[in-house]
């Protein structure tokens, strides 16, 4: 049962433990999702944590009435998209993307006018309306399968990740147009930092997320999304580990595999802008509080919504 925000009782000591929350989420009929570069301690309260394309599957899967999204403005929209009758909270309206602020829908149409018979490919990591000017939506995790499984004859425009566009082109052995951009934090990381954590630790596997550079990319050893990289700090035989993509991924590593030891990578001149700013908006006190007043809500205009929906329900379809 979802509560009117004008008709609840407001608390007269909000406690923002973890425990207040858990119980304010189930008098709420409330699923917590939480992305892996989130704060430890969201990710700890959350139901499920998971990458891209996990957190989008968990999101038409809900049966709660309530979904409050720790992540990006463009993954609670995705959950929005795929479910236009439950209440769908970002606890930081302000926590959006690099990738998806440097594609403005009106230039990215432009972009597709200029190539009118390619297939249309969108990273995940953008807006509703680029989506909906999209044939197909990918993550990180499925980006190379589903274009593996596109029409030989027809060519293929990305966006809005070039980086990762690249990554894809040379695992799918298929060219590609690419939109220019890029991930903030994925561009900040430090080869020097990393050479040298690869000359103090010999023996660790380098894990990067496919937004890295190519010239990051070349000194991995593997290369995948968030939980492809947990899978394989899981699975290798490997002890150690240089983590290249955003730190908050350590905590589940750390978790998960207790024994083993992981280095983050810093951006250059040790700055921490290796953490995605946006993503590090969302606290527990602001999950608290969202739960408690059912707001920031994510709202979309109908037609857009269903525009949108037809490539997501596509890659959902087409992921193994
Ligand atoms: P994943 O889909 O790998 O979780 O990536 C999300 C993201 O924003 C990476 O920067
Ligand atoms: Fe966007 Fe980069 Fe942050 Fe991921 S890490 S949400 S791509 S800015």
């Amino acid at each position: 049962m979802v509560f009117a925000a004008a008709q609840k009782p407001t608390p007269t000591q909000p406690g923002p433990s973890p425990a207040a929350i858990r119980d304010l989420a189930s008098q709420r009929n409330a699923v917590i999702l939480a992305h892996y570069y989130q704060d430890d301690a969201i990710q700890d309260v959350a139901d499920f944590i998971g990458d891209s394309l996990e957190l989008a599957r968990k999101a038409a899967s809900t049966t709660a009435d309530v979904i409050v999204f720790c992540g990006v403005h463009f993954m609670a929209e995705t959950a929005k998209i795929l479910n236009p009758g439950k209440t769908v909270l970002l606890p930081d309206l302000a926590a959006g993307c690099s990738l998806a602020d440097a594609c403005p829908a009106d230039a990215f149409a432009a972009f597709r006018a200029e190539h009118p018979d390619h297939i249309a490919v969108s990273y995940i990591n953008c807006s509703a309306a680029v989506k909906a000017n999209s044939d197909l939506i990918c993550t990180s995790s499925n980006a190379v399968d589903l274009v593996k499984q596109l029409p030989a004859d027809r060519p293929i425009l990305f966006g809005p990740d070039e980086n990762l566009g690249r990554w894809v082109q040379a695992q799918s052995g298929r060219q590609l147009t690419l939109w220019p951009g890029s991930c903030q934090v994925h561009v900040a990381f430090s080869e020097q930092a990393l050479l040298q954590l690869k000359l103090e630790h010999p023996d660790a596997e380098v894990l990067a997320h496919p937004e890295c550079q190519q010239h990051l990319l070349d000194l991995a050893d593997f290369i995948g999304s968030t939980s492809k990289l947990l899978h394989r700090a899981e699975e290798s035989p490997a002890n150690s580990f240089i983590v290249l993509t955003e730190p908050g991924i350590l905590h589940q590593m750390r978790l998960k595999v207790p024994g083993k030891q992981f280095f983050e990578v810093p951006g250059a001149d040790g700055c921490s802008c290796n953490a995605c700013p946006y993503m590090r908006l969302n606290t527990l006190e602001k999950l608290w509080q969202c739960l408690d007043r059912l707001e920031p809500e994510i709202v979309m205009d109908e037609e857009l919504r269903l525009k949108a929906l037809a490539p997501i329900e596509r890659m959902l379809a087409m992921s193994p």
